[in-house]
């Protein structure tokens, strides 16, 4: 399916791809959005072209100001949903009730536990009867994604994913914003480059890897979030299949 999907869209735009996919994948497609510069390009190719795709964002409760404005002002330009997913509020109430609202700077452990309450459990509920993922991941953005397929079939959630963007590089990326545009978070204007939850992101320096302002405290190999690593989200799917 792999082999097939890539040949099949090999030749096409990017925009003619999603238009290609949205048909293959009718009703079973989603493409999740953080609203950071590459989730914002492939907001605005779905939503101007009328593509039938269906985008939503998991709210972690912990964006930045700034990322609650660039959600409304996309909300306000195209008139469309951004379906949003929380956290289990059991989950998130035991968790800061226990441990506090910072408990993720005390260990790897307790950081991964919060980023599988608020963001991969949603995940895993906004992935179901989806058959097609599709992500604003760059093979540029880190050492991890250097080798980041087009397609790529993610076990955990038992889906395909698609990495339109794969081989952009940030320049592009910025560029598209500017002669399209397209809002977006003014934080890329003050040093951040990738955006996540306000607590655990920061503004990189001149000559940073690109996320190098992500869970900047922990050890540089222990970072994938685990959004993108079917090693981690494993446990997590089987655990969300257990309760459907
Ligand atoms: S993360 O795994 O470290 O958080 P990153 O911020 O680089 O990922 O974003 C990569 C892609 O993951 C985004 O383009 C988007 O498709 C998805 N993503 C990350 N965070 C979220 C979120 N909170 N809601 C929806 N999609 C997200
Ligand atoms: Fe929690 Fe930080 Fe992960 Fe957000 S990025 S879910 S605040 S640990």
């Amino acid at each position: 399916m792999i082999k097939e999907l890539t040949k099949a869209v090999e030749d096409k735009s990017i925009v003619e791809q999603l238009h290609y996919l949205a048909v293959k994948f009718k009703g079973k497609i989603a493409f999740s959005t953080s609203f950071g510069q590459e989730d914002q390009v492939i907001s605005d190719l779905i939503f101007k072209n009328n593509i039938d795709i269906k985008v939503f964002t998991l709210d972690t409760g912990r964006f930045f100001e700034e990322t609650y404005k660039v959600w409304n002002k996309t909300l306000e330009k195209y008139q469309k949903t951004i379906h949003a997913y929380f956290p289990e509020k059991e989950e998130i109430e035991k968790m800061v009730s226990e441990k506090g609202p910072y408990s993720f700077y005390d260990s790897v452990e307790n950081r991964k536990e919060c980023c599988n309450i608020r963001k991969v459990k949603p995940l895993a509920r906004a992935l179901q009867g989806v058959e097609l993922w599709i992500t604003g991941l760059r093979a540029e953005q880190s050492q991890a994604r250097h080798d980041l397929g087009y397609f790529e079939y993610d076990k955990a959630f038992e889906v395909i994913k698609f990495n339109p963007l794969r081989d952009w590089k940030l320049a592009e990326v910025v560029d598209y914003l500017k002669k399209n545009t397209v809002p977006y978070n003014v934080l890329h204007d003050k040093g951040f480059v990738s955006i996540g939850c306000s607590p655990c992101t920061r503004a990189i320096k001149e000559g940073e890897d690109i996320r190098a302002g992500r869970w900047w405290w922990e050890d540089k190999t222990k970072k994938e979030c685990g959004l993108h690593d079917p090693n981690e989200t494993a446990k997590i799917a089987i655990e969300i299949k257990k309760i459907k």
